[in-house]
C-alpha cells in the first residue's frame, strides 16, 4: 500500500528520500515521486518503481527538504500524472497523501465550479489545492493544513510542504500511519519504521486527529483542536540489517527461515518451569481479572485471523474456555454485541490493518475490553487495546506472513497456558505444553532441512490450476493458511475446506486435475482422516500428505513428515510445510514472491 518519507535538514533530501521509498517498496505501489524545495518545489514522479524514479531525477534536484511517495492506485489507473506528490496549481503547495478522501468527488466539483483545473484523477490533488486556498490567509501551513483537513471525509497519512516556508514539513495521520523519526539536528517522517531506521531508531507515533510540524531542529505535535501534546519518543529495536534479504533469494525465504528464532523471541522469558504458566506482564490483568472472563472472541484479518482459529482451539482445549474467532473486517460492520465477560483479542502483524483497528474502537467504544497480538512496536492497534502480547519476530517485510503467523500462534499457547492454570489445567500438563513450546524452534530447524525435498514436490504439484487443501480441527486452519499462502504468492487457485465437510460438495471437484494437500497429524482424528485420504484416492484425486507418520501407499503420492510434539502445538509444525510449499510452488512458477500482484503488506485502507 502507499507509502510516504519526509525529510528536513542539512542533508540533501533527494538521496534520503529515494533510499527511504525503496524501502517502502515491500508494501506493494505502482508509481513513485519526490518533491525537493529549493527556491520553489521540483518535482519528478513516476509510473514504475522506485528505481525509475531515481533515473528520472537529475543530478541538479537539490534541496534539504523534500517529500516522497510510492502510490497503489485507488482513485485513477497507476499514471504519472495521478503519481504522488500533488501541486497545487501555483505550485506552492506539494502533497503526499496515503489513505482515502471519501468526499473527494463532492469537493472535486466545488474546486472545479470555482475554476480550479485538476491534473489528475486523484483524490489527494483535492487536498493540494485546499491547502492552497487557506495557506495565503493563514499565519502558519499547520493551520492551513488543519482548515482543509476539516473538510476531508475519510482517512489519511499526509507530509505538505510549502515552497514560501522552505524549512517545514506539516504531516498529518488520521487512520493511515505516520511515524516521525528524530535525528541530530535533522527530522524525518514516514509511514512505516523501516524506512527511518537506517537513519535514527528514535521514533515518536502519531495518533489518530494529530498533526506535526517537523523542522532541522525537531518537532512539535498537536491534537485536532490545535492543542499542543507532548510525545515521549520510543526506541526501536531493530536496525537496517534487519530489513535486508541477508543473503536470501527472497525476504519470504528468509523469513520462513528464521522461524526457530522468531519463536524463540516470542518465547524468551515467558515460560515459567516451577509453575508451569506463562509470564504475560503486558495483559496488564490479575488471576482475578483473569478468571472473570466467560469467553473469548478473537479478530484478525487474512492470515491473522487464521491464526486466530487456532488461537480459539488452543483456548478451548487448555483453558476450557468458549472461544472463536472471526475476521475483523466483517466483525466492524455487523453491529456486534459486546459482552462484558467477553475478552476480546485482535490481531496484527503490522499494528495497522484499517479493518482490524476499526473493529477494536468499535469494541471500546461500546465497553469490551480488548488485548491485542500485535509484531509491530508502537503501533497503532498495539496503542489503542488495554494491553496485549508482542510478538517480537522481528520485522516481515515479504507480503506473506509467515513467521508473525506462527509466533501468534505460539503467543495464544502462552495465553491459553496462561488462562488454563488459573483454570483447571493440570500442573502435569502445564508442563507438558511448557516442554512442548520449548522444543519447538528445534523442531522447526529440522522441518527446515526438507527444504530441498519440498521444492521439488512444490514443483510436481504447482503444474496444476488449482489444489485443494484440507484438514480436521487443528487440521483446519491449518489447511486455510496453507492455501491462502499458495494462491496469494504463486496465484495458484487453492480451497480450503474441513475435511469432514468434503462429502457434503466440494469432492465433486476431486479428480485427477485436483490434488489434494491433506493435513494429517497423528492425533485422536487419523483414522477419520485416513478415511477421508481413501475417498478422495477412489476418485483419482492425487494427494500430498503432510503428518507425522508414512501411512499405506495407497492412501498419498507423496508425504512430508515432521516431528512429533504435543498435539495441542501440531498446527504450528504443520504449518511450516505448508510456507515452504507455497514458496518453492511461486519461485517454480517465476512469481514476485515478495510482491505478489495486487497485495499490500499492510492493509490500511478500508
Ligand atoms: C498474509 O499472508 C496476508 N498478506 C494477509 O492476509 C495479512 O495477514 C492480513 O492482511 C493481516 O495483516 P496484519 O497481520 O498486518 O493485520
Amino acid at each position: 500500500m502507499c507509502g510516504i518519507v519526509a525529510y528536513v535538514g542539512p542533508k540533501d533530501a533527494a538521496p534520503i528520500l529515494l533510499e527511504g521509498l525503496q524501502r517502502l517498496e515491500y508494501r506493494g505501489y505502482d508509481s513513485a515521486g519526490v518533491v525537493v524545495s529549493n527556491r520553489g518545489l521540483k518535482l519528478r514522479k513516476v509510473k514504475g518503481r522506485v528505481a525509475d524514479l531515481a533515473k528520472a531525477v537529475p543530478a541538479k534536484f537539490k534541496g534539504t527538504l523534500g517529500i516522497g511517495h510510492t502510490r497503489w492506485a485507488t482513485h485513477g489507473v497507476p499514471s504519472d500524472e495521478n503519481a504522488h506528490p500533488h501541486l497545487s496549481t501555483d505550485e506552492r503547495i506539494a502533497v503526499v497523501h496515503n489513505g482515502i478522501i471519501e468526499n473527494a468527488d463532492e469537493l472535486r466539483a466545488k474546486l472545479v465550479a470555482e475554476g480550479v483545473e485538476f491534473v489528475s484523477e486523484t483524490d489527494t490533488e483535492v487536498l493540494a489545492h485546499l491547502i492552497a486556498r487557506t495557506v495565503a490567509e493563514t499565519e502558519t501551513l499547520e493551520e492551513a493544513v488543519r482548515k482543509a483537513l476539516k473538510s476531508i471525509v475519510g482517512t489519511y497519512g499526509i507530509a505538505v510542504v510549502d515552497s514560501e516556508r522552505p524549512k517545514e514539513i506539516v504531516v498529518a495521520r488520521n487512520g493511515s500511519p505516520i511515524v516521525l523519526g528524530l535525528g541530530e539536528k535533522e527530522m524525518f517522517a514516514a509511514s512505516d519504521v523501516s524506512a527511518l531506521v537506517r537513519y535514527t531508531r528514535q521514533v515518536v507515533h502519531l495518533e489518530d486527529g494529530e498533526l506535526a510540524v517537523l523542522t532541522a531542529d525537531g518537532f512539535h505535535t498537536f491534537a485536532s483542536g490545535g492543542r499542543e501534546t507532548a510525545k515521549e519518543p520510543l526506541t526501536v529495536d531493530w536496525d537496517a540489517g534487519h530489513y535486508d534479504t541477508g543473503g536470501y533469494e527472497h525476504y519470504l525465504l528468509k523469513e520462513i527461515s528464521e522461524q526457530p528464532e522468531s519463536i524463540a523471541r516470542t518465547l524468551r522469558g515467558r515460560l515459567d518451569e516451577r509453575f508451569h504458566i506463562a509470564h504475560l506482564g503486558g495483559l496488564n490483568m490479575d488471576a482475578r481479572e483473569t478468571r472473570s472472563f466467560r469467553r473469548v472472541k478473537i479478530i484478525g484479518c487474512g492470515s491473522a485471523y487464521y491464526s486466530g482459529q487456532i488461537g480459539a482451539q488452543l483456548i478451548e482445549e487448555l483453558a476450557r474456555i468458549p472461544a472463536d474467532a472471526e475476521p475483523a473486517s466483517e466483525y466492524r460492520y455487523r453491529n456486534p454485541v459486546i459482552d462484558p465477560d467477553t475478552l476480546y483479542v485482535a490481531i496484527s502483524q503490522s499494528g495497522e490493518t484499517y479493518d482490524t483497528l476499526a473493529a477494536v474502537q468499535e469494541i471500546k467504544r461500546k465497553g469490551g475490553r480488548v488485548i491485542g497480538i500485535v509484531n509491530a512496536v508502537g503501533s497503532a492497534i498495539a496503542r489503542e487495546v488495554d494491553g496485549g502480547i508482542y510478538l517480537h519476530a522481528g520485522p516481515e517485510v515479504s507480503v506473506a506472513s509467515t513467521k508473525a503467523f506462527t509466533s501468534t500462534a505460539i503467543a495464544f499457547a502462552l495465553l491459553a497456558l496462561h488462562f488454563g492454570r488459573v483454570h483447571d489445567l493440570s500442573p502435569s500438563d502445564g508442563r507438558r505444553i511448557v516442554e512442548g513450546l520449548r522444543k519447538l524452534p528445534d523442531q522447526i530447524e529440522q522441518i527446515l532441512k526438507q527444504g530441498e525435498r519440498i521444492a521439488e514436490l512444490a514443483k510436481k504439484y504447482a503444474d496444476h490450476p488449482s489444489m485443494m487443501f484440507v484438514g480436521r480441527v487443528r487440521g483446519y486452519p491449518v489447511a486455510r493458511e496453507g492455501a491462502q499462502k499458495l494462491k496469494e504468492i504463486s496465484y495458484v487457485h487453492a480451497e480450503a475446506y474441513p475435511a469432514s465437510e468434503l462429502k457434503h460438495g466440494p469432492l465433486a471437484l476431486i479428480g485427477p486435475d485436483m490434488p489434494t494437500v491433506a493435513i494429517v497429524p497423528d492425533d485422536e482424528l487419523l483414522d477419520k482422516n485416513l478415511t477421508t485420504l481413501g475417498e478422495i484416492r477412489a476418485r483419482g484425486g492425487r494427494v500430498l500428505m503432510v503428518g507425522h507418520r508414512q501411512p499405506d501407499a495407497k492412501l498419498a503420492d507423496d508425504v512430508i513428515v515432521i516431528p512429533k510434539n504435543e498435539i495441542e502445538l501440531d498446527p504450528i509444525l504443520l504449518t511450516i510445510p505448508l510456507q515452504l510449499l507455497a514458496y518453492h510452488a511461486a519461485v517454480a512458477l517465476e512469481r514476485d514472491v515478495d510482491k505478489p500482484r495486487n497485495l499490500a503488506k499492510s492493509v490500511t485502507v478500508e
